[in-house]
């Protein structure tokens, strides 16, 4: 028996997708501390990448559940001194209950499942970020209700998440507007899969157009930051602002996955105005991955 794994959103059905959203909002709103699941049990989380909000999650987390979150950098394990990862991946899951990772590499995350006993989630690769999109889909659903045949808006850069927003315009059933730099589109494959869900635009203002999300992400991720000023020469023009706002539908909601840029990616206006729910969208990581931990690990639902 095979263990499941959270590496892509496409690992989920709609029903389970919505399921952990549903269970995600109840531990929010009844945490009932003497519930704990995940009593004895261990998460190691493999870090090659900075964090705030995904590390504090899992381990607030495994904490709330009664349960306990290693932080491994490979800096100071034997990972960084090149074992291999099939070792590596042998090793560290005969040892826990369940290891989350967020690497540079996909790959790095899809060979560790493949050799581990216990699940394995993905905290972040360059090319998805689905724990992410499990909180905003919360958040919408929490402020909007259901999401199916509603209208999302992406603008920016064709990175990680956006490939985790066409996955959830796959998997719940909603359009997916795209506005990207012709140099900075999502990955041709992952687009091409997702069908008629998603469709491209030359402008954001164009993509907004009857918008009730509006999404965007930095113009230069994690291991781009030497792009930094080529980047924001192709980006300018991709800020959402205003205007792009005033696109969408009057209730349209604002998220970012954080951290942001006030001035780049976003204006000011829009990231600190009424329409933006970033500070809900940032806690609901907590609230969506005990949901995912619960799935994965107790087998709910
Ligand atoms: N949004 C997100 O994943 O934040 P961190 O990089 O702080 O974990
Ligand atoms: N696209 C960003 C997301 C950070 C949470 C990055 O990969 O750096």
């Amino acid at each position: 028996m095979y263990p499941r794994h959270f590496i892509s959103l496409l690992d989920l059905s709609g029903d389970e997708f919505r399921n952990l959203i549903t269970r995600g909002i109840a531990l929010k709103n009844n945490r009932d501390p003497d519930y704990q699941p995940l009593k004895g049990k261990v998460l190691a989380m493999i870090f090659e990448k900075s964090s705030t909000r995904t590390r504090i999650a899992f381990e607030t987390g495994m904490s709330h559940f009664g349960g306990t979150a290693l932080f491994l950098s490979p800096r100071d394990t034997q990972l960084g001194r090149g074992e291999p990862l099939q070792d590596s991946a042998r090793v560290i899951s005969s040892m826990v209950d369940g290891v989350m990772l967020r690497t540079d590499k996909h790959e790095t995350v899809t060979t560790f499942a493949q050799y581990s006993s216990v699940p394995v989630i993905n905290g972040l690769t360059d090319l998805q970020h689905p724990c992410q999109l499990l909180a905003d889909m919360q958040t919408y659903f929490e402020h909007r209700g259901d999401i199916q045949g509603k209208t999302v808006t992406w603008i920016g850069d064709g990175n990680n998440m956006c490939h985790s927003y066409i996955h959830a315009a796959t998997v719940l059933d909603f359009t997916l507007n795209i506005a990207c730099p012709s140099a900075y589109q999502p990955i041709k494959s992952i687009v091409d899969a997702a069908g008629a869900r998603v469709r491209f635009f030359d402008t954001p203002v164009a993509a907004a157009e009857d918008a009730a999300l509006v999404v965007t992400d930095v113009w230069a991720s994690m291991g781009h930051e030497d792009e930094q000023k080529q980047r924001e020469l192709a980006f300018k023009g991709y800020q959402v602002n205003a205007d792009v706002m005033n696109a969408a539908q009057n209730d349209a909601l604002f998220m970012h996955c954080l951290p942001a840029h006030r001035g780049e990616e976003v204006s000011a206006e829009v990231i600190d105005g009424a329409q933006s729910v970033i500070f809900d969208e940032a806690e609901n990581r907590l609230h969506a991955q005990k949901a995912l931990l619960e799935f994965l690990l107790c087998k709910k639902f």
